[in-house]
This record gives structure tokens, sequence and C-alpha cells, in this order.
């Protein structure tokens, strides 16, 4: 089971590079979305190409996860026709990240957002039917959602033929670290990732009583973080870009936080 995912967004021509480097430095999950906007999946689909092609790594080693994006969420680089239906953009999109990852199947597809805040639209719901479609023919072998409020989260899984294995999240330690959806995802068996463990709490992670268990545990901040994210059951992303951050991020396993320390981090952002 994978432990870490890497975040491949806002790397533009640095994409495949930066991917090459994370599957050299030891990452075996990949996150990216076909969402020109803000990822280059084609370049992440040429780094796993290098890195099969050049052995010893085999696809089955790798944990490949990609996006549907709405259209409010795209710019212009649209990866489906925007006046088809739902179902079709699905279609299309799918197809277009196979070609881009040069894969014949997705480990998790993710549908990126609900196209409103409160509340699944019927184009949610299409989007997810279609999206259960592909994962019936094989081709998308779990499905998830991103960006998702609880309520929402529900929603889906009262509705769905086949529910979500995973969530992800921005994770704010002022909100418990999205104490409620994780809650839910723990109960329900659902693997919840969280992206911008760092970026989101830069005011918490500077508090006394973090820096505390930094100094206890000889470690930097960041493996505090994401060893507080393996010991409450989240799957972490980090999308860093330089190679000893990447090292870094992966050497978590060889200390721990203590049940207490633990009970600190959860409740950094929300003690205040
Ligand atoms: N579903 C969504 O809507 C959504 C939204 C946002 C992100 N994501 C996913 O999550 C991934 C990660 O994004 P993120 O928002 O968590 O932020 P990020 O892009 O990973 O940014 C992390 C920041 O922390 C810095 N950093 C410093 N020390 C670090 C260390 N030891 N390890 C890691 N980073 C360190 C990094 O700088 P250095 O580069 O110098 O290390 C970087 O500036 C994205 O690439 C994307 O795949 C998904």
């Amino acid at each position: 089971m994978i432990s870490f995912l890497y975040g491949t967004a806002w790397k533009e021509n640095e994409t495949e590079r930066l991917t090459g480097l994370a599957l050299e430095a030891g990452f075996r999950g990949i996150d990216t979305a076909n969402q020109r906007r803000h990822y280059f999946e084609a370049g992440v689909g040429a780094a796993v190409a290098r890195a099969i092609a050049g052995g010893p790594l085999k696809r089955e080693d790798l944990f490949l996860q990609t996006k549907f994006t709405h259209v409010d969420g795209q710019d212009h680089r649209l990866p489906y026709d925007p006046k088809a239906d739902a179902a079709t953009q699905v279609h299309q999109s799918f197809a277009s990240s196979l070609e881009h990852l040069q894969v014949d199947s997705i480990d998790s597809y993710v549908l990126h957002g609900p196209s409103q805040r409160r509340g699944l639209a019927a184009i949610d719901h299409e989007t997810w039917s279609a999206m259960e479609g592909l994962h019936a023919s094989g081709r998308a072998r779990n499905l998830g959602i991103s960006n998702v409020a609880l309520h929402q989260l529900q929603e889906l899984w009262e509705g769905a033929r086949v529910r979500p294995s995973f969530v992800q999240n921005r994770c704010y330690a002022q909100l418990g670290w999205d104490r409620e959806v994780r809650a839910f995802c723990r109960d329900n068996g659902i693997v919840y990732q969280g992206f911008s463990l760092l970026t989101a709490n830069v005011k918490e992670l500077q508090t006394p009583q973090f820096w505390r268990i930094v100094e206890r545990t000889g470690r930097t901040p960041a493996q505090v973080v994401f060893r507080f994210a393996f010991q409450v059951g989240m799957l972490p992303l980090t999308g860093t870009t330089n190679a000893a951050h990447m090292r870094e991020d992966l050497d978590i396993h060889d200390f721990e936080l203590t049940g207490e320390e633990v009970e600190v981090i959860e409740n950094v952002g929300v003690s205040d």
C-alpha cells in the first residue's frame, strides 16, 4: 500500500524532470489531473514511461491517480468538448488521460470537485455515474472525490453504486485538519488524502507547542507534519521541487510521535 503521494501541480515544463526525480527518490504514488491550467499530465506520463522503460520499475509498482475537472475549473485547454453531456466529457477526458499517462488503466480516478459548494448538482451525479462506468470496465480501479464537504460526501456515499475509495482535501489545522471528513472516511473505510499540509498551516507550524515536538524528535517540521499525517491514518501529498526534501519527506518511518504529541498537533490550530 502506498504511504505517500507525489503531487505534480504547478510544475509546468519541469513536470517530467521532477516526477522522474520523485520516482528516483522512492515515491510510488503519483497524483495529477487532466487540468492543463494547473497540471501538465503528459509530462507526468513521459516521466512514468521513461522510468518503466529504464527498469526495474514496472507499471504495477506504481499508483497513478488523475482527475476529471468540470469546465469551471479548466482554462481554454480543455480535454473534452465543453458542449458535450457530462458522460461524454468524462469519457473524452479519461481517454486523454490514458494517452497522456501512456497507460491502459488508472489506479484512482478522482472527481476534482463538486460543481457547487452546497450539495451535489445533477451534473455531479451524471459525472459520477460515468466514472462508475469506467470503474466497471476495469480501467479505473478506484474512484475518488476531492474538495468535498462532509454533507456532499455523505450524499455521494448514500447514492453511489460505486462508492469513493479516496477523498482528497486541503487540510487546515484551523479546522482540526478536516476532522469531520476524516472521521467519516475512517468510519467508512475511505482513504483520506491530505494536501497543503505545510502551506495551509504556516502559522500553526510556528507555535511553541509544535516546536517542542520538532525539538524533541530532532526532525524537521515537515517530517513531523507528515509523520503526524501517517499516524492519524492520512495519505499525505507533497509537491516538493527539491530532491533533498523528497528524501526527507519519505524518511518518516524511523521515529514516532507519542499519543500526547498527536493530540497536540490535532489541536494546534483549534485551541488558540
Ligand atoms: N485536489 C486539489 O484540488 C488539489 C489542490 C492543490 C494541490 N493538490 C495536490 O497536492 C499536491 C501538493 O500540493 P500542496 O498544496 O500540498 O503544496 P506543494 O505544492 O507541495 O507545496 C509545498 C511547499 O512546501 C515547501 N517545502 C519546504 N520544505 C518541504 C519539505 N521538506 N517537504 C515538502 N515541501 C516542503 C515546498 O518547497 P520546495 O519545493 O522548495 O520543497 C513547497 O513550497 C499538488 O501537487 C497536487 O498534486 C490537489
